[in-house]
């Protein structure tokens, strides 16, 4: 079954040679584009959908999500909003309610967020382990993350377990948890941070996930300078997350390497820490993700549409910049060559909003601009009247 989306006022693909159009359309043939041009030079198809000059753009990546997990961090947020620094220990609190849920309340809880991202245009999304913290309870969580999402990561090292011995443990995360997870996920994260993992229990971790052939990825920088991005480039990881804290040195091996550093201005706002330099790491060459790393804790927002205004109003990016941040940026922090984009042979992932450009997205913030989403080829939000 192909449709064309005709009568676009404005088309980002994200393509070197196709650039963003003007009065464009685009042709979806069962989950691939099939064709992307001007609107009056269209091929014929089974169905045709008339955009009424609204523009067009990828579907979102959203690479970096925490959403396998139970319980609510509401009274957290409302004392970090009263002066409570965050720290990593919150993580304990979500572990507990976890592992206290049985598979059809967890498998319940990312449908539904998975539903909620995409009904705002994210079509690609990554989510991550790490709120079991035993062999089995990571297990589960990647098996169930891996029924409903694209990109699976283990992040057995998110936070030493209460009571547990660190050496013990990071034993067990690079060795028999490892194992036990490493059939459900294509990667594996480290949480190096001051009270989480230092550098030696992190590149551990990651070098014997390189080991067992998984790509590798940090949370680095996040609550301070640290060694994070330099160890994630050191290991050729695809991206570095949070990046919030940069030296220079950490900006010139970003620029220098093909690790991805992946923003993430959600969780930046919610626990009261400056935005990262996006661009110094522009200006410098890195190539940069935007992402919500939606989470209970940190991050409790599942809106790519309001990452990318904070990046324009608050992070200088350019609108341009931003999308491509959030989309391409997205699909290279994961190594995807087939999202991301729009040209024949990609995933047919597109959103349409209710705005004749793109820049509306920041122009008119906070405002739900959603007006249609194709997942895979197959209408995941239909055309709002
Ligand atoms: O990316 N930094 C570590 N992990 C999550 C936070 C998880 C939580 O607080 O529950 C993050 O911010």
């Amino acid at each position: 079954m192909s449709v064309l989306v005709t009568n676009l006022g404005e088309l980002t693909t994200n393509d070197p040679e196709l650039g963003t159009l003007t009065d464009a359309a685009i042709v979806l043939d069962g989950d691939r584009v099939a064709w992307v041009g001007h609107a009056r030079k269209v091929p014929a198809t089974d169905t045709r959908v008339d955009a009424g000059g609204r523009a067009g753009l990828p579907g979102w990546v959203d690479s970096h999500t925490h959403l396998v997990f139970a319980g609510d961090r509401t009274a957290e947020f409302g004392a970090r909003m009263a002066g409570q620094p965050y720290t990593a220990g919150g993580i304990a609190v979500t572990v507990e309610a976890t592992r206290a849920a049985d598979d059809d309340q967890l498998r319940a809880g990312l449908r539904a967020h998975v539903a909620e991202a995409v009904a705002q245009g994210t079509t690609c999304i990554e989510t991550k382990t790490g709120y079991g913290l035993t062999v089995e309870d990571e297990v589960r969580s990647a098996r169930i993350a891996a029924e409903l999402v694209d990109e699976v990561t283990y992040l057995g090292a998110h936070l030493v377990p209460p009571g547990a011995d660190a050496d013990e443990y990071v034993a067990l995360a690079s060795g028999e948890m490892l194992d036990e997870v490493a059939p459900y996920v294509r990667w594996a994260d480290v949480f190096c941070e001051t009270g989480a993992f230092d550098e030696a229990q992190s590149r551990q971790v990651l070098r014997a996930a390189a080991a067992r052939g998984l790509g590798l990825r940090v949370h680095g920088n996040q609550l301070g300078p640290g060694p994070g991005v330099r160890l994630a480039v050191e290991l050729n990881a695809a991206s570095v997350d949070h990046c919030t804290h940069l030296t220079e040195s950490d900006v010139d091996a970003l620029a220098g390497s093909t690790t991805v550093a992946t923003l993430l201005p959600a969780c930046d706002l919610s626990t009261r820490q400056p935005l990262p330099p996006a661009r110094r790491l522009l200006d410098a060459g890195a190539t940069i993700a935007l992402a919500t790393n939606c989470n209970p804790g940190s991050s409790y927002t599942s809106s790519m549409a309001f990452c990318v205004a904070t990046a324009v109003l608050q992070m200088r990016l350019s609108v341009p910049e931003a999308i491509r941040a959030a989309t391409l940026g997205g699909a290279q922090a994961l190594r995807r060559p087939d999202v991301g984009v729009l040209r024949p042979g990609t995933r047919a992932d597109l959103h349409l909003l209710d705005a004749p450009s793109a820049t509306h997205l920041a122009y008119r913030p906070g405002v739900p601009l959603t007006w249609a989403v194709w997942h895979s080829g197959s209408p995941a939000r239909p055309p709002r009247e």
